[in-house]
């Protein structure tokens, strides 16, 4: 028999090997990332490919080997599984490297619940760190957390949030697939403008949330943002709308940061314009990173 069809134990018991054995365990994890959506052409293995499997010796890599395979596949059939890795919502890391970076945004959750380098700290009701994927392609920053956002210790979750939510669907997104956060972790009263010395103690937590998430773009919400990330005074208006540099460090490639206007903003000046301004640089966003660009 040329093929055979319908074999998905073979997938599962391959792609638990590979779980297994550290070795493979990244092409593996990474295919399944890409192929899971595909698995009823994956299950088309022809029984060469399935002989290979079990004559096996131990240091074959059996990540490479599907993949050629699914290549293989992509080649003939005009692709499915690979192009696919372009439009991935987050980044195919492995479980073990988004566990790590879980633990270590935690620790630093854990440090700004403690921090009291300013008076805001004792003034909030809860600290908000920031929430979202690990593995987040995009990073959404903001200015600080409103009324709504120190109740609950969560970013984004007042007005202003759930237009934010919106716009993350409309990309096509869900909003576990980004991370979204503050330059300030905890509410200043009134929701007045932060001040410069609570952005100089609270700038290392959001450095350190982005060097280690290190997401492929920066989605700066707002002035306040935009400034503190660029190290800048130019205005949002002429900011936005532009990949510009992050630089998260010394020794390390500058990361591209778009500004575009806060959903605050956008709700108090909400014409048309704006938001299509808003919609433009969303585009440009899901232009970058290879995800489709709704109309
Ligand atoms: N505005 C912000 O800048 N951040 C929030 O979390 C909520 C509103």
């Amino acid at each position: 028999m040329e093929y055979l069809v319908g074999v998905p134990w073979l997938v599962s018991v391959a792609l638990n090997v590979g779980r297994l054995t550290k070795r493979v365990s990244q092409p593996i994890n990474d295919l399944r990332n890409r192929v899971l959506p595909h698995q009823l052409g994956f299950f088309l293995l022809d029984s060469k490919m399935l002989l290979k499997f079990f004559v096996m010796k131990e240091d074959v890599d059996i990540g490479k080997v599907v993949r050629q395979h699914l290549e293989m596949d992509e080649f003939f059939t005009g692709g499915f599984a690979i192009r696919g890795q372009q439009a991935m919502s987050t980044k195919p890391e492995t479980e073990e490297s988004s566990t790590h970076t879980a633990g270590e945004l935690e620790k630093i959750a854990d440090e700004i619940d403690r921090c009291r380098k300013c008076d805001l700290g004792s003034l909030r009701t809860n600290s908000v760190p920031g929430e979202g994927s690990p593995r987040a392609r995009i990073m959404f920053v903001g200015e600080a957390p409103g009324a709504d956002e120190d109740a609950q210790g969560r970013p984004f979750v007042g007005r202003a949030g759930q237009l934010l939510d919106k716009i993350i669907k409309a990309c096509g997104l869900k909003r576990s697939d980004v991370w979204i956060g503050n330059i300030l972790k905890c509410r200043p009263p009134e929701n007045r403008d932060p001040r410069p010395e609570e952005v100089i103690g609270c700038l290392p937590y959001i450095q350190r949330q982005i060097e280690l998430i290190n997401p492929e773009i920066i989605v700066a919400l707002g002035a306040h943002a935009a400034r503190t990330l660029l190290n800048t005074n130019k205005a949002i208006g002429e900011l936005r709308g532009q990949f510009l540099e992050y630089y998260a460090g010394i020794g390390r490639p500058p990361m591209k940061l778009i500004p575009t206007y806060h959903p605050a903003y956008l709700l108090r000046n909400y014409s048309q314009e704006n938001r299509r301004l808003v919609w433009e640089d969303m585009k440009k966003v899901l232009a970058e990173l290879g995800l489709p660009v709704p109309e």
